[in-house]
């Protein structure tokens, strides 16, 4: 098991190795786990083509590392505790033995009906253990999966079926998120019929909701479960296989499916899981993201499990039955290490503080913060009210194509600065570069975010599209990983992340393109062309504003602006909806055809007094009327 670093000095010795010697530094900590044949080379790599290629030559399978190899000496702790959606039920505490003895059950199921290594398996579940379990299933038996996120619409779950080529879905009759129920399997149904790749989907019944099988595809998960063996080998696997699929928006309409391999992430996922929260035996550890996201991917499922933690697992939302619940869950369980999202803490910090101080918090040690940068009232809401100013606060910045936290403070170990994610994790060499590419050294200074040196847990490729990949990552900025952020370096050469400087949003830590969006909303008849701009938002982060031109014979009005709701909800998902429709007669366009976001953006965030230079525009006139239109 990877040892922690204990001290600030261990970690600027630790971060000076791993710069000085990446290999020997990534060795060391790949020596710790379980393989089955060690690799030949640690690090091949070129950022041209991409290529990387982490313990290539290296056997194994993830699945023992993140429950064979615990069994032993932690068998009977627990390893998943899963609080259920309604508070007067029952928790469950699955040990690392019945976990090992689940996970493998379910990949039987999954052989049985036709899964095995290489196949893409898709996952669209609610937060239930068994989804925790489908995960470790595939890995188990070398299959890729592709956990598509329980709120997207069909049409968006069918296109990502479709890219992928998935072969099995697995899903559930539908699932609670607070005081909803969401029919999943209807949702899948109509995702299924334009989704010729799918052979089996395998259900779990969760509401008891009455539900169509279609026969020779649909099969229940526990008839499967009643008659199937229980022990199942891990197959063996390459470092390099892949690991799963997540797909991830990006500045064109086209979702991209962010592909990740096993022996890289793996290491990462502990390594990072271990020395930011600084994880003890004896802790509880709570992530409250989605396991469709990858936050659960990392924090929820693999880091944990690979430390052989006990994780948290959430099945309800911040607010049900009230904005107590999280605080009601960490004193229930005694939690200790605690990971949620600044729009969560955003949206507890605007309701009544008895909500916070009928529980006792004091169990808590260690504080996360991801997804967008977190604002400073959020930060000092965090650390006075649910840290009572003593638990370091950790905000950590990554992504999902970094597979774990890059920049992020080690609890109690590094120096904390609100609203800084401060210093990057050893192995991790982040730099800021200005417009013409230039690295930017010194401090006090302010550039684009990139990574100049390959890290374990980075992507591979987009699936199906290593051109795309080549060019979103590695084209703007040759030789670095351009990651879309910018960032801040101050005095003391702690990093603050500035936001996003592509046409990507962040609504409540959701990833969203503007293309995408746009696309969703052109599909109403009556929409000529749209813009979607972020725009300040005091819960959300950022909210969606959106800009359309429409028919001139069309008259416009609410009914109008709840149908392109509906348009949007139908094709990507509830998450999706613009806060704000504004009815346009034009856009403020170059003369090359391209929109100037700049200047919506600015009229949307209420700013008006300088828009910059709009010399450029081909018809200038039209941003009067759109700023009189402003809502
Ligand atoms: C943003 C989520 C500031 C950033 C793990 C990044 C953050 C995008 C932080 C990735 C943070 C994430 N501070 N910004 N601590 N964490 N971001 O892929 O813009 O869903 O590029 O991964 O979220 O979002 P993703």
């Amino acid at each position: 098991m990877i040892q922690k670093i204990n001290s600030f000095e261990e970690y600027q010795s630790e971060y000076s190795k791993s710069v000085s010697n990446p290999e020997e530094f990534w060795a060391k900590q790949a020596e710790t786990f379980q393989w089955k044949k060690k690799w030949n080379k640690t690090l091949e790599w070129n950022f041209d083509e991409p290529k990387v290629e982490w313990f290539k030559g290296g056997k194994l399978n993830i699945t023992e590392n993140c429950l064979d190899r615990h069994l032993e000496e932690r068998g009977e702790k627990t390893a998943i505790l899963w609080e259920p959606n309604e508070p007067n039920k029952p928790a469950i505490h699955i040990t690392y033995n019945e976990l090992h003895d689940r996970v493998c059950k379910f990949a039987n199921v999954l052989k049985k009906n036709g899964g095995k290594k290489g196949d893409r398996i898709c996952l669209y579940m609610p937060m239930v253990p068994e989804l925790a379990i489908a995960v470790l299933a595939c890995a188990r038996i070398g299959a890729i999966h592709s956990v598509v996120f329980a709120g997207f619409s069909a049409k968006a779950l069918a296109e990502r079926i479709n890219d992928s080529q998935c072969n099995i879905l697995v899903t559930a009759d539908g699932g609670f998120r607070g005081a909803k129920t969401i029919d999943l399997k209807t949702i899948a149904d109509e995702a299924l019929e334009n989704c010729l790749s799918i052979k089996k989907s395998i259900i779990l019944k969760r509401i008891n909701s009455e539900v169509s099988m279609k026969q020779d595809r649909d099969v229940w998960l526990h008839d499967e479960l009643a008659s199937i063996d229980l022990s199942c080998d891990a197959e063996e696997m390459d470092a390099e296989d892949s690991l799963f699929i997540l797909y991830t928006s990006g500045s064109t309409g086209q979702p991209k499916g962010v592909q990740h391999t096993i022996g890289g992430y793996m290491v990462y996922a502990e390594y990072s899981f271990k020395n930011v929260f600084q994880c003890e035996e004896d802790d509880i550890y709570w992530c409250t993201a989605d396991i469709g996201w990858i936050t659960g991917h990392s924090y929820i499922v693999y880091g944990p499990l690979l430390a052989g933690a006990t994780t948290v697992m959430f099945e309800g939302v911040p607010t049900y039955p009230d904005a107590g619940r999280f605080w009601e869950v960490v004193e229930k369980h005694k939690v200790n290490l605690f990971y949620t999202a600044p729009t969560a803490i955003r949206a507890l910090q605007a309701c009544d503080i008895d909500f916070v101080n009928n529980y006792d918090l004091s169990s808590l040690r260690v504080l996360g913060s991801v997804g967008e940068p977190i604002n400073v009232e959020a930060w000092e809401w965090y650390n006075e009210h649910i840290g009572k100013q003593n638990c370091p606060i950790v905000d950590t910045w990554w992504q999902t194509e970094t597979g774990g936290m890059m920049i992020s403070p080690l609890a109690g170990i590094t120096e904390l600065k609100p609203t800084y994610a401060t210093l990057p994790l050893p192995g991790i060499q982040p730099c800021l570069v200005d417009a013409d590419g230039e690295e930017i050294f010194g401090n006090d200074v302010e550039g684009n975010l990139c990574i100049k040196y390959p890290w374990p847990s980075m992507l591979r490729t987009l699936w199906g599209d290593h051109e795309r990949c080549r060019q979103t990552y590695f084209s703007t900025y040759p030789g670095k990983y351009f990651t879309g952020d910018g960032c801040k370096r101050d005095a003391d050469g702690m990093y603050r992340i500035t936001g996003r400087v592509d046409d990507v949003i962040n609504v409540s830590g959701h990833r969203m393109g503007t293309a995408e969006v746009e696309n969703a909303i052109n599909e109403h008849e009556a929409v000529i062309e749209s813009a979607i701009v972020g725009y300040p938002h005091d819960i959300k982060g950022q909210g969606i504003y959106a800009y359309c031109i429409m028919e001139t014979n069309k008259a416009v009005n609410d009914t109008t602006r709840k149908e392109i709701l509906a348009k949007v909800t139908d094709i990507i998902g509830p998450i999706a909806k613009p806060d704000k429709i504004q009815f346009v007669p034009g856009l403020p366009k170059t003369r090359s055809g391209k929109i100037m976001r700049r200047i919506l953006r600015k009229i949307a965030e209420g700013d008006t007094s300088n828009l910059g230079d709009t010399s450029t525009l081909l018809d200038p006139s039209v941003i009067e009327t759109i700023k009189k239109g402003a809502i």
